[in-house]
């Protein structure tokens, strides 16, 4: 607790006790000979912090309504892999980031469907309150074997791929939204969106900027939350990588209480941007890894204290309650 109390916000209890005047000499007369008469203080605060300790975790996973926040698909229980998993060091992890993005013309495929229509997806109440948050809401849609990302910000809803194909991660319904402040020469049509101008309306030239080219100067943005890349989320374009776009779908909420998209037939879909088709693969990494190198530089060997074929020895029991070094918490700390 006086750590607690005395050190800078995110100080290490390393750097703490460095600049600690007095150092340990002075930290063990506070806390074993009481010199500054707070130890009471201190033992009532710490068992305050124990008695208010809960696991977070187990407590969502017990609460439906928080683990349902917790599916992959906002649609559907139904799971998807993204990435292949494969063994280093005797751990399973993910494969390493693919060698090439994809650099396909998503954001053409919306000419190119030799058919559209109107399906839903999601009931509209999932995106309750999003008018009031600056990111609005996400929802993570899988339909078939395609993952679909589908927003309402500001009134509006925008639906696009989930795969952002930089380094083809599923991710992007758990980006960040953006959004430019129109220009002058363009606010005239900042009320509207260009959603409408997909939904049917004709450019028209108005000196050198077209009405619809201002609305979509105007829409919002998504940022992958892996590398930043921004994809606009009306055109699909990408605004700082120009080999990548974005499949975009047009979205609707109607009055029976549904968001639908626009969505061409679902095999047609998957052709283009199924899961299995994009997931990163054993194979597509780049070179041979990211710590191979370093590896070498330190002569890694593995674990060069066992014989190959022992096996680690499982389930050994704790020696103490967990209670007496977590308080009662989630019970995964070791005793060292
Ligand atoms: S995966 Fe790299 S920016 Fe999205």
């Amino acid at each position: 607790m006086f750590y607690i109390r005395t050190a800078d916000k995110l100080q290490r209890t390393a750097r703490w006790i460095e600049q600690l005047p007095g150092g340990l000499a002075y930290l063990k007369e506070v806390v074993l000979e009481d010199r500054l008469g707070i130890c009471a203080s201190l033992e009532a605060q710490m068992q305050e912090l124990v008695d208010s300790f809960f696991d977070e975790w187990a407590e969502a996973i017990a609460d439906p309504a928080i683990a349902a926040k917790f599916r992959q698909f906002a649609n559907t229980d139904e799971g998807l892999e993204g990435v292949e998993t494969e063994k280093d060091r005797d751990q399973s992890r993910p494969v390493y980031w693919p060698r090439d993005a994809a650099t396909e013309d998503f954001a053409g495929l919306r000419d190119r469907w030799s058919s559209t229509s109107w399906q839903p997806v999601i009931e509209a109440s999932y995106f309750a309150g999003a008018d009031d948050m600056p990111n609005g809401v996400s929802a993570a849609i899988k339909r078939g074997d395609t993952q679909l990302a589908l927003w309402r910000v500001k009134g509006r809803y925008y639906a696009t791929q989930q795969m952002c194909p930089h380094k083809r991660a599923f991710a992007l319904s758990d980006g960040l939204i953006g959004q430019d402040v129109p220009s002058s020469s363009s606010s005239c049509s900042g009320a509207a969106n260009a959603n409408d101008a997909r939904n049917g309306e004709k450019e028209e030239t108005q000196g050198e900027v077209t009405e619809a080219a201002a609305k979509t100067a105007a829409a919002p943005w998504i940022s992958c939350p892996f590398h930043k890349r921004n994809y606009d989320l009306s055109s699909g374009a990408c605004r700082n990588d120009d080999a990548l776009s974005i499949a975009t779908f047009d979205a609707e909420e109607r009055a029976d209480g549904l968001v639908y998209l626009r969505l061409p037939p679902v095999e047609e879909l998957d052709a283009a941007l199924g899961t299995s088709k994009w997931k990163v693969k054993k194979g597509d990494a780049e070179g041979e890894g990211p710590f191979a190198e370093l590896d070498r530089k330190i002569g890694f060997k593995g674990r060069r204290a066992k014989k190959p074929g022992v096996r680690p020895v499982g389930d050994l029991p704790m020696r103490r309650p967990v209670e007496v070094m977590a308080g009662g918490g989630c019970g995964g700390a070791p005793e060292w």
